[in-house]
């Protein structure tokens, strides 16, 4: 099975793309997770992105692109879940294309339906397992007790302007794609809020349900 998760920032993408991996064995692909890890080894990739990243600024479709079709590449095409890509319409259409030429299209867009108060509750108390890479919220999904505090950050990009910038650019440059992703890719929009397994029962629930989905 290939998918999406589209959505604005805070929605869950990344929970429940690492919740879709376990279930069906898929690959779990961010283009975020890939920006972060390079700007932690200090590679080239990373000292451009840096900025971008803290400000809450997209990078260039170019590099997002490129740094895609490497990892699909490696991962020879397979079974995948896409968290945070594509976010305009020219890494959509390039997506597209690209999937299709690879014999590999997408089976399914789910897009999490989330409003822009949640968005700013979730992400303002946010942490992230360093060396796990497990998302928590200080109030909705606690870290266990064992796992030290000195672990747990908070996202550069979490700070309120940044968040702010952030839904910003969702509405101005990602909300938009999804008319072009309805149009060429089966696309399904899901009740974001509530628990994080009520969401992800939701998101189980229609994907059962197409039973087109190779896999499913
Ligand atoms: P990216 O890392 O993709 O960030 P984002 O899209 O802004 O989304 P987030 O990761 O903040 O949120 P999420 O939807 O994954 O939610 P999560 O599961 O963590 O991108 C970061 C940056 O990289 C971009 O700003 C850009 O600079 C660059 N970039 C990335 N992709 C790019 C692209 N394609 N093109 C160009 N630039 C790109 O959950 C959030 C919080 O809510 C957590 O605390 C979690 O525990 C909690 N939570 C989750 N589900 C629930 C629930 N049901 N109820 C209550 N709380 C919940
Ligand atoms: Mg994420």
């Amino acid at each position: 099975m290939r998918l999406a998760l589209f959505g604005p920032p805070g929605a869950g993408k990344g929970t429940q793309a690492k919740r879709l991996a376990q279930s069906h064995g898929l690959d779990h692909l961010s283009t975020g997770d890939l920006f972060r890890a390079a700007i932690r080894d200090e590679t080239d990739l990373g000292r451009r992105v840096t900025a971008l990243l803290k400000a809450g600024e997209l990078v260039p479709d170019d590099v997002t692109n490129g740094i895609v079709a490497e990892r699909l590449a490696a991962l020879d095409y397979g079974a995948f879940v896409l968290d945070g890509y594509p976010r305009t319409v020219a890494q959509a259409e390039w997506m597209v294309d690209h999937l299709a030429d690879a014999g590999a299209p997408l089976d399914a867009v789910v897009s999490l339906r989330v409003p822009d108060e949640s968005v700013v509750a979730r992400l303002s108390r946010r942490r992230t397992d360093e060396e796990t890479g497990a998302i928590y919220h200080l109030d909705f999904n606690p870290p266990p007790a064992d796992v030290p505090a000195e672990r747990l950050k908070h996202r550069s990009d979490d700070e309120p302007d940044a968040i702010r910038h952030r839904l910003e650019v969702y509405h101005a440059e990602t909300a938009p794609v999804e008319a072009y992703l309805r149009a060429h890719v089966r696309f399904f929009e899901v009740d974001g809020t509530g628990g994080l397994d009520e969401v992800q029962a939701r998101i189980e629930g229609v994907l059962a349900q197409d039973r087109g989905l190779a896999g499913v």
